[in-house]
């Protein structure tokens, strides 16, 4: 039995990728000098959660900061979805607004309220003059309080950013970069600093907005356990060089870049961040 019909009439109109994103080669400097990223391969696929770890400095924000076009390599390839990223690109411009970005900083305006700073996430899908008066249509602000709701902050809509705690504000970021209605999301240490319980419930409401959005999550944690946790593959950096991607199956950890590392030394580091 034939497994495409659509084979016979060859009238494909649309490609996809499984790798959303692929990185080949990677080399950055911030100062043409020294890299910081050295030859980095990876690649993403479509819908799963990939968890960068790695220690203070060794390149993780560098990282996502190529993913979104905020910073180009020096040498080697980045492709997502088919695009480069370069933010004087077109192609990628338009791309870009469906990459929700949550900077380390998390980026949020403290002096207006969490509704307002949830319906930025929605700036690009209006006309120029609307931006411009920041005048929202009545949809998009509905749809800022369904996600508001998601996010748990019901009954917060009104209230000042900076009145309100980590956890909050946190929530506050993840809504807005879902109000961009993303593909991508890049979250930069979005649960470190977060007691056990509130960093769980963070990554809890991400992996729900994954499944309803077939979102692909790309985040930078601290430690490796709550990477694990969550990540269908996380890849540990150091000093700029991926030494090891690794995922969970079962009781299991899975080794996908063997040779790099011994077996001994993927348990002791597991070890060693478990023991926290
Ligand atoms: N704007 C910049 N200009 C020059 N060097 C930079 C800049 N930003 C980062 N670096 C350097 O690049 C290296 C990697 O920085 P990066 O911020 O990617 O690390 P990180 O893994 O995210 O660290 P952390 O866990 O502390 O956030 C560091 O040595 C840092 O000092
Ligand atoms: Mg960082």
């Amino acid at each position: 039995m034939k497994k495409n019909s659509m084979i016979k009439n060859s009238s494909f109109s649309l490609i996809s990728t499984k790798k959303i994103i692929q990185m080949n080669n990677i080399w950055t400097s911030y100062d043409s000098k020294i890299f910081v990223l050295k030859g980095i391969n990876l690649s993403i696929d479509r819908g799963t959660n990939y968890a960068i770890v790695g220690q203070s400095g060794s390149g993780k924000s560098t990282l996502l900061k190529l993913m979104n076009g905020m910073m180009l390599s020096s040498k080697g390839t980045i492709k997502i979805d088919y695009v480069m990223p370069d933010m004087n690109d077109k192609k990628f411009k338009k791309m870009m607004h469906t990459i929700g970005y949550i900077p380390q900083s998390l980026g949020l305006i403290k002096n207006i309220t969490v509704l307002e700073n949830i319906l930025i996430g929605a700036l690009p899908r209006l006309s120029k003059i609307q931006s411009f008066f920041k005048r929202f249509p009545e949809h998009e602000i509905q749809e800022a309080k369904r996600i508001l709701k998601l996010v748990a902050l019901s009954g917060k809509e009104n209230r000042k950013v900076y009145m309100l705690s980590g956890g909050e504000k946190r929530r506050v970021a993840i809504a807005r970069a879902l109000m961009q209605k993303p593909t991508i999301l890049l979250a930069d240490e979005i649960v470190s600093e977060l007691d056990h319980v509130t960093a769980h419930e963070i990554m809890d409401l991400i992996a729900d907005a994954q499944k309803r959005m077939n979102l692909t999550a790309i985040m930078v944690h601290h430690d490796l356990q709550i990477a694990l946790e969550y990540a269908d593959r996380v890849a540990v950096i150091k000093e700029g060089k991926k030494i090891l991607e690794i995922g969970v199956e079962g009781e299991t950890i899975v080794d996908f870049q063997t040779g790099d590392m011994s077996a001994e030394e993927i348990m002791e580091m597991y070890s060693d961040d478990s023991q926290k």
